[in-house]
């Protein structure tokens, strides 16, 4: 692992900077290759990651694992993270504040790895990188280019398999333009997809 992510690693693992340190078993800072081009972000850790200290490894992180696989791309080849780093008690949303506060770790992550494409899964994860509230049944599908970065806005992978038909569809879809958009020349303003 390159050194500015063993440091805020090890930052992560002591931070106390909002009440969901307490809950916590291990925090997942994210894992996957640091120089992937892809990059996925979650909402928070659920049961399973907060035992594992690893992102997407419960039933919605093997359902993203299997979509991905589905479109050609191995989990590996991308950085996985989420917007906070531990887990909040019952798996309930992740407040505005807790997002703020455990903001600064998702944005240098994406400093340190650079990855070309950024997938929001969902509106948590919309939230903490654009940093504006984000209406995901309206926008899902979306692809910005935020200053050479091309985020795309789409479902939660939860949510999507919970409800699958057309969302399920439009999810792949979404994850599909999102990958495929790296090898785009020139991204202008805004593309909604699906
Ligand atoms: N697992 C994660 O790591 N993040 C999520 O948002 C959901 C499941
Ligand atoms: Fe710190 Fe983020 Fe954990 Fe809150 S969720 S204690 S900000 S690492």
């Amino acid at each position: 692992m390159i050194a500015e992510l063993i440091k805020l690693a090890r930052e992560v693992e002591k931070c106390k900077k909002c009440p969901l340190h307490k809950y916590r078993t291990k925090p997942v800072v994210g894992e996957g290759d640091e120089q992937a081009s892809i990059m996925l972000i979650g909402e928070a850790p659920g049961k399973n990651e907060d035992k594992e200290g690893r992102p997407f490894v419960g039933a919605a992180g093997i359902y993203l694992t299997n979509i991905l696989r589905e479109i050609g791309v191995d989990r590996v080849e991308t950085y996985m993270t989420n917007a906070v780093k531990c887990r909040p008690p019952n798996n309930r949303k992740p407040t505005k504040k807790e997002l703020d506060a455990c903001r600064p770790y998702l944005l240098k992550q994406i400093e340190i790895i650079k990855p070309k494409v950024l997938i929001c899964l969902g509106k948590c994860a919309a939230y903490s990188v654009l940093g504006r509230e984000v209406e995901i049944k309206k926008e899902a599908g979306t692809l910005l280019n935020c200053n050479g970065t091309h985020v795309m806005l789409t479902y939660h992978p939860a949510f999507v398999m919970r409800f699958r038909g057309e969302y399920e569809n439009n999810f792949i879809e979404h994850m599909r333009h999102a990958v495929l958009s790296k090898y785009f020349k020139k991204l202008d303003g805004m593309k909604k997809h699906a």
